[in-house]
């Protein structure tokens, strides 16, 4: 974002914390619940939104050099990210061309990669290498001789895969139109030079969206964070806009009002809000102040109910000392309490609620201006109108 929008956006939340306002809606808007039980949603979700869709999968600093490489299975199919000896990275379907075994777990810097099962060798763009007693598999090689490819966009410092094997994988795709506008804000952050701290994956019993819902209003602080963030951000305070299909959340910090008393030119930002990227389906991207929190949130275990977030925390600089390794993981652990320990359990309570049968549908208030673009933002990525939606469900 230019420093000009910067300033803008100080200015507005400045006067809705004055005003004690928020951003606002049009009107509000009720989704069925369908849209968070209903297993034929689900599957269509799964196989579009999933499998079709762009997915987030990290800082491009992850992969660093030739060599390095990440597994993934959060999809729900397993995904190998991996950099070249060109620098290319590629990500292939982690599926052995042999009997289809995991080639590789976990992540690392390797030079070849081995199946375990019966050694079988892939180079770093995938292609087979060595095949023990190959004399066994007359013109597989031919037949099969690289992982299959996934289409893949590194741009802004991010990293996007398509969980869709295609014949013209290696020639990737280009993230932006997908980004609504958001690629040049997100390029200003240059993340490309940041590097990643930790990670987490916390798998949760209620519908993947609701973990999302979680990071989509600020309407809650006040209340359900009481005794945790609401000393920190204001509650009921949040400055709105659209990018596509995506949006920017922003909330305040309490220190905002300090700006009055200082000069424009040295206003920053970062620090003294809470910037929330949504990228759908299933991204929060956080910028906290002094580092950024990475939410990928997936369905799982093919149930309605069942859900999986990954949450890594990256930071503009890898820390050199046991001070700025315990600031770092003081800010993991903070995240981790306020998430897991006060909104998702409110999320399972919801949960609960929809399997009921107390209400068709949920309501979202024009103070949730996230929640009602999210949502409406899905149906139209699905190809569902919400009136077909309301029939169906009917
Ligand atoms: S399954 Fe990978 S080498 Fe046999
Ligand atoms: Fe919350």
């Amino acid at each position: 974002m230019i420093r000009q929008q910067q300033i803008a956006l100080l200015k507005r939340l400045l006067l809705h914390v004055d005003a004690k306002t928020t951003h606002l809606a049009e009107a509000p808007w009720r989704n069925d619940i369908s849209v968070y039980t209903d297993p034929a949603h689900y599957a269509r979700e799964r196989a579009i939104l999933f499998r079709q869709h762009p997915l987030l999968m990290g800082f491009a600093s992850e992969w660093a050099g030739p060599g390095a490489f990440r597994t993934d299975d959060s999809a729900g199919v397993p995904i190998l990210i991996a950099r070249g000896r060109d620098q290319k990275l590629r990500a292939f379907l982690n599926v052995c061309r042999h009997r289809g075994a995991k080639v590789v777990e976990g992540c690392g810097k390797a030079r070849v990669f081995s199946c375990p099962y019966h050694a079988w060798t892939y180079d770093l763009a995938g292609r087979v290498m060595g095949i023990p007693d190959e004399r066994a598999f007359p013109g597989v090689r031919n037949e099969r001789g690289s992982l299959a490819e996934l289409p893949l966009c590194e741009k802004h410092g991010l990293v996007w895969v398509i969980p869709t094997a295609s014949r013209d994988a290696s020639a990737g795709f280009d993230i932006d139109p997908w980004l609504g506008g958001l690629g040049p804000e997100l390029a200003h952050y240059d993340f490309a030079s940041w590097s990643f701290y930790d990670r987490r994956v916390i798998p949760e019993s209620m519908n993947w969206k609701l973990l999302v819902d979680t990071f989509h209003e600020g309407y809650h602080i006040g209340f359900l964070h009481k005794q945790s963030l609401s000393g920190i951000l204001y509650g009921n305070v949040t400055d709105f806009e659209a990018f596509g299909l995506n949006h920017r959340l922003t909330m305040p910090r309490k220190k905002l009002e300090r700006l009055k008393a200082e000069p424009e030119d040295t206003w920053d930002l970062m620090w003294n809000t809470t910037l929330i990227y949504s990228l759908i389906p299933n991204t929060l991207l956080m910028v906290q102040g002094d580092h950024v929190e990475l939410a990928r949130i997936f369905p799982t275990e093919d149930r309605t109910d069942r859900a999986i977030m990954d949450l890594a925390l990256y930071v503009p600089k890898a820390p050199s000392t046991e001070t700025e390794r315990q600031h770092w993981d003081k800010n993991m652990q903070l995240v981790l309490d306020v998430v897991t320990g006060e909104d998702f359990p409110a999320g399972r309570t919801i949960q609960m609620g929809l399997n009921s049968g107390a209400q068709t549908h949920t309501v979202y208030g024009r103070n949730e201006p996230a929640l009602i673009h999210y949502h409406q933002s899905m149906l139209k990525a699905l190809g569902v109108g919400s009136t077909a939606l309301r029939q169906a469900a009917e």
